[in-house]
Order: structure tokens, then C-alpha cells, then sequence
């Protein structure tokens, strides 16, 4: 009998251990990984995402200002290069910088003299720029910390959210702010951005990636065209003079794709205002609906970069005022012109500009806005 019972017990044991093993499921590949960046100097722990898709492409981003630290994208034989200009370590970041790949707001680009009024009320803002605010103001989006999550899905999706408090650099109303990059398998970082406010005020959100197709040296054989009949010309403090100008006849006019330095010295009164290209383009076309603001091409690479938003105008910037003083990513320097951005926006000042599209979210609506940086070479 106890034999019986053991020899049951061994013919069990050995059943059990002969079942055919649970079937693996298939492996999801890694579409993002998590790494610590360091401390910020308030000493708060931020970190780098690095999101890749199927194709081979990868973004990286922390939440710190939400920045794109870097951007490897294919040239024409299939070799990737990182494209975007910043730094290395969290140091680089910390200390003052340029806004790489930062994510901007509240109010991308100047407000004059720091000042709005809103429903009869006067705000006064922080100013950072001499008399004028210049995007968000001291401690802007691009220095805090968001809170971050990756989506799922078949695609990488990383998302950030920060809450700015009533007041904060001068803004009325506390501000959620949820902003999504997306790696698409058709090689776009998609950025996606939404924001609701408990009180009027005003925003302009963006990112402020400076792009070099080559990966490295000056930009000005780069070539791009600007999907804009109009541009608003400046002040000399840079501020929209409220002119929706023709580009026709100027160095503005980049209906036909033309290298960045081909117009770049010359004597235009708004080319030496901006010390090159630092103005807003009236983008063609309905805002609201996505479509293509700007194509830049790099013949050397062959890379392209194609940009899609909803907003109604970009700011065309060539990194006028990188001048080698800084030196970023393996060992870089980023010297004049070495970097140009396509930050996509309102208008500059379109708070004190009564004919700019307005830039007001109430509580109860929300502020939407898509823009696509779309890679790829030939
Ligand atoms: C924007 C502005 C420029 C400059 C850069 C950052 O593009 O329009 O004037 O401030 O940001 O240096």
C-alpha cells in the first residue's frame, strides 16, 4: 500500500515535471528605457527616457524642462546621427543654456515690456529678455521638473505633466499642462500638447529643438522652405511690429527652398534687427489643421526634416547668438549658426496685439495644439 502510494506520488512528480513547459508569450520589444540623469539643483531626482521604434530611431528626453537631449535619425545610408544640439550631463542644463530642446512656457517667444492686460487687469510678468519677458520668464517650463509616464502602446509614448501655480512668473491662473512625444514608426517625433487653465489667462506653448541634419558645423547650406506668404516684421527689441508682412522681394521668402545662408548677411533691415533669422512666419493654410510648416534638406546626409503643426506661425531662428562659448555633446562646440530651430507658436506679443490670433484659454476649454518633426533622407 505505501508503495503504491509513493510510486502514485513519484509518477506524479514526474508527470508534472514532463508537462510541456506554459507557452512564452512573444516578447514586446523595448520601446522605452528609464535612467537616472542626476539632481537638479534643488536636488530633485530627474531622468532620461530614451524612446526607440521599430525602425531604429530613438529620442531621448528628460523631465527636466521636458528636453529633447538627443535625436538619432538615418542619413541616406542608413547611418544614424544625433541631430539636435544639447548636452551631455544634467550640468549642461543647469547652468544658463539656450533653451536646447526645451519645452517652452508659458508664453513661447516675447511679450513687450513684461506686461499684458486681461480683462481690465494688468499682469506683470517677469522680465528676463531687457524690458520684455522672453519664454515664460525666469523659471520657465524649461526648468522644472514634470511629472513623467509612459503610455502604452505599440508605439513609444512618453508623457509630462506640470501644474503651474496661480501667479507663477506673473500668470494669472493655475495652469495644467500635459505635454506627449510620440516616436512614430514613420520616424516623426509628434509632440502633442494640452492645457486647461482655472482662471483667463494667456499661452504659447513649444520646443525649442536647435537642429543640425549633419550633426555638426554651421547650418547655412542647409536648405528649407517656410510654407508662408507672410512674416511679422520686428522692432529692435525684436517685437512684432504688428505688420503681417509680404515676404515676397525679401530674404523672408522661402516658398522656394533656398539654403538658410544664402540671404543670411544681408543688409535687410530685418535680417540685421534679428542678427539673421530670428522672426515669426504667418504659416498658409488653416490653424488648427495639421500641415506642413517647413522642410529642411541637408544634401551631404541627405537628411530631411519636415515640420507639421496646427499653430499658426514658427519662429524661424539660425542660433544667431551661439557664439562658442558653449560646448555640448562630445565635446561640440557650438559655435555661430552651428544649430537652427522651427519653434511652432503663436505669434510673438500676440497678448498686446489685438490683431494677432488670440492666445487666451478660459476655464472649461482646452488649449490643443500638434506639432510633427517627420525624418527621413534621400
Ligand atoms: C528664440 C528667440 C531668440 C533667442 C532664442 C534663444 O528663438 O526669438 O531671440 O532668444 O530663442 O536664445
Amino acid at each position: 500500500m505505501v508503495r503504491v502510494i509513493v510510486t502514485a506520488a513519484i509518477a506524479a512528480l514526474l508527470t508534472s515535471c514532463s508537462a510541456p513547459a506554459p507557452k512564452q508569450q512573444a516578447e514586446a520589444p523595448t520601446r522605452m528605457t528609464k535612467t537616472a540623469f542626476g539632481k537638479t539643483t534643488a536636488g530633485e531626482e530627474v531622468e532620461l527616457y530614451t524612446l526607440k521604434n521599430a525602425k531604429g530611431m530613438q529620442a531621448t528626453i528628460t523631465n527636466y524642462g521636458g528636453i529633447v537631449t538627443s535625436l538619432k535619425t538615418p542619413d541616406r545610408s542608413g547611418v544614424y546621427d544625433d541631430v539636435v544640439l544639447g548636452f551631455d550631463s544634467i550640468d549642461g542644463y543647469l547652468k544658463e543654456h539656450p533653451y536646447f530642446g526645451a519645452l517652452i512656457g508659458r508664453y513661447g517667444n516675447r511679450i513687450a515690456k513684461g506686461r499684458f492686460t486681461l480683462n481690465g487687469v494688468q499682469y506683470k510678468l517677469a522680465q528676463n529678455n531687457g524690458e520684455n519677458s522672453l519664454h515664460g520668464g525666469i523659471k520657465g517650463f524649461d526648468k522644472r521638473v514634470w511629472t513623467a509616464r509612459e503610455v502604452s502602446g505599440s508605439e513609444p509614448v512618453l508623457e509630462l505633466t506640470y501644474v503651474s501655480k496661480d501667479g507663477e512668473e506673473g500668470y494669472p491662473g493655475t495652469l495644467t499642462t500635459r505635454v506627449t512625444y510620440t516616436l512614430t514608426d514613420n520616424n516623426e517625433l509628434k509632440i502633442d500638447y494640452l492645457a486647461t487653465t482655472d482662471k483667463d489667462t494667456v499661452l504659447n506653448l513649444t520646443n525649442h529643438s536647435y537642429f543640425n541634419l549633419a550633426g555638426d558645423g554651421q547650418v547655412l547650406d542647409h536648405e528649407i522652405s517656410i510654407a508662408a506668404d507672410r512674416f511679422t516684421p520686428v522692432d529692435a527689441g525684436l517685437i512684432p511690429t504688428g505688420e503681417l508682412k509680404s515676404v515676397e522681394g525679401t530674404p523672408f521668402d522661402f516658398r522656394k527652398s533656398t539654403p538658410i545662408g544664402a540671404r543670411i548677411n544681408s543688409n535687410d533691415e530685418q535680417i540685421t534687427r534679428g542678427k539673421g533669422y530670428d522672426h515669426n512666419f504667418v504659416l498658409n493654410g488653416e490653424a488648427g489643421s495639421l500641415r506642413q510648416a517647413a522642410r529642411v534638406k541637408e544634401a551631404k546626409t541627405g537628411r530631411v526634416m519636415e515640420v507639421l503643426t496646427t499653430e499658426p506661425g514658427v519662429q524661424f531662428y539660425t542660433g544667431n547668438f551661439l557664439d562658442g562659448s558653449l560646448t555640448g555633446k562630445g565635446g561640440k562646440v557650438y559655435a555661430h549658426r552651428t544649430g537652427f530651430c522651427l519653434e511652432t507658436q503663436h505669434f510673438p506679443d500676440s497678448p498686446n496685439q489685438p490683431k494677432f490670433p488670440s492666445t487666451v484659454l478660459k476655464p472649461g476649454a482646452e488649449y490643443r495644439s500638434t506639432t510633427v518633426y517627420r525624418f527621413s533622407a534621400e
